[in-house]
């Protein structure tokens, strides 16, 4: 009993000298470790009365568990103390500093398609459109089966998809992934666009990117009509272009649609004399729609026999070409200030 008498008073006196981790763990160790007072206490009980064991043992018991309090209150305290003292030494200035301002970059604006994109959001939200986002890793189902597109349609293929190595998640090759996440999440009536990255294994050129931006759009309904695609089509076009874009549309195939049509404009550029960026035809296929496939529908949990609709992919880098005449796609991606800092007072 006199052995831990004072122990708690010496314990306390001692951790107030304690400011580090590996300290306090030494000082719990002495105490109450296996080679410590405590231990010795219990290990002499062997040759005490029964009524010594029972009361020497209680106190010794409730002396340990007192101790393993304040340790534990102390550790949590210097760990605080160290992650807070760690802030402090690793703290970083992120306000401007004069290199920056030099460099001009304080009128930091928005990049073309990031402003082409906010521009026909609210095209579309003012037509009661929502704007809907979906993930850039995807799986067979979304990017392919739910669009109709079998297993042996190339563009499954190794040459046109970036495939994980599970050879089971892709990342996403078109936005018509949203398509099929939108259907399922939604009844009809319903009217979406979703815009976003997406990723293709190809050659890249003054028209052809690996990484680049489309925007989905997607209405279905009761009796919507080719004629209700062709009108918001047309209004988003003069909307953009604040004119009348000449257009022409043309039977397409994508295995989603059916029908499905390319609707291509005069090559802004060129003036459809033809140039390297719409390869020397005078038009640039910009913007494949269609009525939306039986089969898509039904994926998407929607019944055929009651409705349909149509959709749409918008490439939007090559409308940023078009809208600013810019003649070489790699340059929206070049990361070059010269070119970037162009568009700051858009
Ligand atoms: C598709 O990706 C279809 N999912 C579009 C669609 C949606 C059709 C809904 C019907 C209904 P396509 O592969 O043609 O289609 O690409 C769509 C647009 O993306 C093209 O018109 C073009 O503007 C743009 N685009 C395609 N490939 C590239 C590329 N490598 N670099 C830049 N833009 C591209």
């Amino acid at each position: 009993m006199q052995v831990l008498e004072n122990l708690l008073d010496n314990f306390k006196n001692e951790l107030q000298t304690i400011s580090k981790i590996p300290d306090l763990l030494n000082l719990k160790a002495k105490y109450i470790g296996k080679q410590g007072p405590i231990s010795d206490v219990m290990k002499g009980l062997k040759d005490a009365t029964p009524e010594e064991k029972k009361s020497i043992g209680a106190r010794a018991n409730e002396l340990k568990n007192q101790i393993e309090e304040i340790v534990s209150a102390k550790m949590l305290e210097l760990e605080i103390k160290d992650i807070n003292e760690g802030l402090e030494k690793n703290k970083i200035d992120i306000s401007l500093t004069d290199s920056v301002l030099d460099k001009g970059l304080q009128a930091a604006g928005y990049h073309p398609v990031t402003l082409i994109q906010q521009e026909i959001e609210d095209i579309f939200i003012s037509m009661g459109f929502e704007v809907l986002d979906g993930p850039h890793i995807e799986d067979e189902f979304h990017n392919f089966e739910a669009l109709n597109i079998p297993e042996t349609h190339p563009a499954r293929d190794m040459q046109d998809t970036f495939w994980f190595a599970d050879k089971k998640h892709l990342l996403r090759t078109h936005t018509s992934t949203i398509q099929v996440r939108g259907m399922k999440s939604r009844k009809p009536p319903f009217r979406f666009v979703g815009p976003g990255k997406v990723f293709r294994c190809e050659r890249t050129d003054a028209s052809h990117e690996m990484v680049f931006h489309q925007l989905e759009g997607m209405m279905v309904g009761e009796n919507v009509s080719v004629g209700n695609l062709i009108y918001f089509m047309k209004t988003l076009l003069t909307e953009i272009f604040k004119k009348e874009v000449e257009v022409r549309l043309r039977p397409g195939f994508f295995p989603f649609v059916e029908p499905g049509f390319e609707l291509d404009i005069k090559c802004l550029i060129c003036g459809g004399k033809g140039c390297s960026v719409c390869k020397q035809v005078g038009w640039v296929e910009l913007l494949p729609c269609g009525m939306v496939h039986p089969n898509v529908l039904k994926a998407g949990g929607i019944d055929p026999e009651k409705y349909n609709g149509f959709a749409f992919g918008l490439g939007l880098d090559r409308l940023v070409m078009m809208k600013y005449g810019i003649d070489d796609i790699r340059h929206l991606h070049g990361a070059d200030l010269r070119f970037n800092s162009q568009f700051k007072s858009f």
